[in-house]
């Protein structure tokens, strides 16, 4: 059983895999936390809280049974208040009846529930049919405004996941104003040092790895950009300063939310740790009608204790399976083309179709055509609202488009940037208070744009018609949705005063019904997301598309990092990544066509530059690549993925996927700058010892235990920019 309650004790236990997580109602009411982490065989683990007789500046309430002092100011608590005693970060704050922000909340009752409620409006995990899980609900109450919260904790039996989120709800006299809303609080209370590990970036440099010593004080990791941005993912890990990729505990928390979020981790001088994670605070107030409820997103909570790398394989492993959707989801992806890097704005349907000829000759499967299809686009000034096919450039309109790429055997893809509107379209001139703004305020411009507000129904009901009407006039299999600015005066014109800073919330939730619409009336449409490359690379974005274009950087060496850094805990089958040209548009570096196909094959993969300039030899590259990424598709898609050299520390780096059945690897070694060493060994992981694999490429034979231990030998003079794909399988 995932929840047990101890009844004496009042004692909450979720087993989850092989973690634990422990919590106890005191005599007093107050929810507090006992311990989360390895699995231990007692329950009762309420002896690691202590009380205190004397704590000044603390303020105290009396514990009559105990006869003894009980300030939630120093113990772990379960969801920690604002303004009752408790000064560490809060994961709640209520401005209720007298305008105080004041919170209190003690328990009142509690349910275990099989499986796992779906959360109202908003995506999260769920379970398959055979997934065992269990859900605990406590009630909490804060007796002075009447709202009741609702925590929520499902435990899944097999992995080490537990989820978190609750739900408010108003059953008070009058209406409250919820300040801050948060997903998760953990309390560590065990005196160790944690290093916090995250992941920030910005335009084409997403998801750098960072991990720095938490010091006293606050540190905090977050948006409020309105999307989970570029600048920083909505993912922290807390680990010990001696974890590493193999031993050690770890614990992730990620959030399955794509608007601002933060996550505050405080250390306090008795060494005790709090982080909490959820909705950003800032910028955000939810007005509460008397019977009204909200839900906060889902946290995914993962601990290892065997260090970073298995923390990452659970999450891939929870995404793949419990997160990622529909068709996609077990369904071969295709190889894709996309014109972007090709073309850029400059194209026509002559043009795309020669590229989709020379790419279906190479054996890619699909053309997708970008930006530039539509009326009034004139570069990246302008068009986007109104969605009409630009005959100018699509001589036989799209549906004329799409039969002669579908004649080709490729199927169709087309991009959209439904989010956004143009000053220079129909839609802007009929509708400018569908415009995300402030009054009379300028409405500032990001690659000359501004956002539509997506929280009102009929801006929602705009959009889908006219997706819709795109998809009906052509046999399109895939849509890149892409994102290209954060917000900026965030205000609805169909909210009133005191509920504007609800904007940046109903605008994701906005966002998701759209997408939950078009997932229901297409369930075969492959959506890939995007953001300016991986500028809202989350979760939730994943639960509707399930790949997303990772970053706009196509170069080789730079993407070996992105790869890396989106690998702490998004799966390579969510990361979208391209062969382009060389020299790479973007950083100017140039890198031997093998490198880009060997960097590209950790993910979604496709090709974005024209085929048809390339020489003969570099055709058959073309060819071998798509031959192995078929071959490849499942060890990628849906094996574990073990980082074994990082390019943050190295000079070179390295990874290896291998199959669920360990039948199978793939190792991938990338050179930096470090050409004139010529021996180089590379050590697999996760291999079976005991089976014997064969070098596809050499011959040779080994066991797993001295491919792991021994390594292999790279006897190979690497230029800077170098790389090797090996590929084992198993014989007998
Ligand atoms: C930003 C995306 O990341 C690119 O791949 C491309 O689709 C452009 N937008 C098109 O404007």
């Amino acid at each position: 059983m995932a929840v047990k309650f101890i009844e004496d004790k009042k004692i909450f236990r979720l087993d989850a895999g092989s973690s634990v997580y422990v919590m106890q109602v005191r005599e007093n009411g107050y929810l507090q936390h006992l311990y989360y982490g390895e699995s231990v065989k007692d329950d009762d683990l309420e002896y690691v809280v202590s009380y205190y007789n004397w704590t000044p500046f603390h303020p105290k309430a009396y514990d009559s049974v105990n006869n003894k002092i009980f300030s939630t100011d120093i113990q772990p608590m379960e969801y920690s208040v604002n303004g009752t005693g408790d000064f560490r970060v809060s994961a709640l704050s209520i401005n209720s009846v007298c305008g105080s922000n004041a919170t209190e909340l003690k328990y009142k009752s509690h349910k275990i529930i099989d499986g796992k409620p779906k959360l109202e409006g908003l995506p999260a995990t769920y379970l398959n049919e055979g997934d065992k899980a269990q859900t605990l609900e406590i009630t909490m109450t804060d007796q002075f405004s009447g709202v009741e919260v609702k925590l929520y904790y499902t435990a899944f039996d097999s992995l080490n996941v537990i989820t978190r989120h609750s739900v408010i709800q108003n059953n008070g006299n009058e209406s409250v104003f919820i300040n801050r809303a948060m997903s998760t609080c953990l309390d560590f209370y065990n005196c160790e040092d944690y290093d916090i590990i995250h992941l920030y970036g910005k335009w084409a440099k997403e998801r750098q790895i960072e991990r720095t010593p938490l010091l006293h004080g606050i540190t905090n990791i977050s948006s409020k950009r309105g999307s989970s941005s570029h600048y920083h993912n909505p993912f922290v890990a807390l680990c010990n300063k001696t974890t590493i990729e193999d031993s050690g505990n770890v614990y992730g928390v990620n959030l399955i939310y794509s608007g601002n979020f933060a996550a505050e981790a405080e250390v306090q001088a008795d060494e005790s740790i709090r982080l909490i994670m959820g909705i950003n605070p800032i910028d955000f107030s939810w007005k509460l009608e008397v019977g009204q409820s909200f839900t906060t997103p889902e946290a995914v909570m993962v601990f290892s204790a065997n260090g970073i790398g298995e923390m990452s394989r659970t999450y891939h492993k929870l995404y793949n399976k419990n997160l990622c959707r529909g068709y996609w989801k077990d369904n071969k992806r295709p190889i894709l083309i996309n014109n972007w890097e090709a073309t850029y704005f400059d194209f026509d349907d002559e043009k795309l179709e020669k590229i989709a000829k020379g790419a279906s000759e190479l054996g890619i499967e699909m053309l997708v055509m970008d930006d530039g299809w539509f009326t009034n686009r004139i570069g990246e000034f302008g068009g986007l609202g109104d969605w009409e096919v630009d005959t100018s450039k699509l001589k036989e309109g799209l549906s004329g488009l799409c039969k002669k790429i579908n004649a080709l055997g490729m199927k169709f893809g087309i991009w959209f940037e439904p989010e956004m509107v143009a000053s220079n379209t129909k839609l802007y001139a009929e509708h400018p208070d569908w415009i995300l703004h402030v009054g009379n305020r300028t409405r500032n411009l990001d690659r000359n744009q501004m956002v539509l507000d997506l929280s009102r129904n009929e801006v929602r009901d705009y959009l889908f018609q006219k997706i819709s009407s795109i998809l009906s006039n052509a046999n399109i299999s895939y849509i890149k949705w892409d994102f290209n600015r954060n917000l900026t005066e965030v205000g609805s014109a169909a909210l009133p005063r005191d509920r504007q800073l609800e904007t940046f919330h109903r605008y994701v939730l906005g966002l998701y019904e759209l997408l939950e619409r078009l997932h229901n009336a297409y369930p075969k449409l492959l959506l890939e997301g995007c953001s300016g490359g991986g500028g809202r690379f989350d979760p939730a974005m994943l639960y509707y598309s399930p790949q997303i274009w990772t970053s706009d950087n196509t170069d080789a060496l730079d993407r070996c990092k992105i790869q890396y850094g989106s690998s702490l805990c998004y799966p390579a089958s969510m990361t979208s990544a391209h062969v382009s040209a060389s020299p790479c548009h973007q950083t100017h570096r140039a890198s031997s066509f093998e490198t880009r196909g060997n960097v590209a094959m950790a993910g979604s993969f496709g090709y974005e530059l024209d085929l048809n300039l390339l020489c003969e030899e570099e055709k058959e590259i073309v060819k071998k690549q798509v031959k192995q990424y078929h071959e490849f598709y499942n060890c990628i898609h849906y094996g574990d993925y073990y980082r074994l050299v990082s390019p943050f520390e190295n000079n070179y780096c390295a990874w290896n996927f291998v199959s669920e059945s360990k039948d199978e690897a793939i190792i991938v070694f990338v050179v930096n700058r470090d050409g004139i060493c010529s021996r180089y060994f590379i050590k697999p992981k996760g291999l079976d010892p005991n089976k014997k694999y064969k070098d596809e490429e050499t011959g040779k034979v080994y066991y797993g235990d001295t491919l792991m231990r021994c390594g292999i030998k790279l006897n190979k003079q690497f230029n800077d920019l170098g790389s090797i794909l090996i590929h084992l399988k198993s014989v007998d």
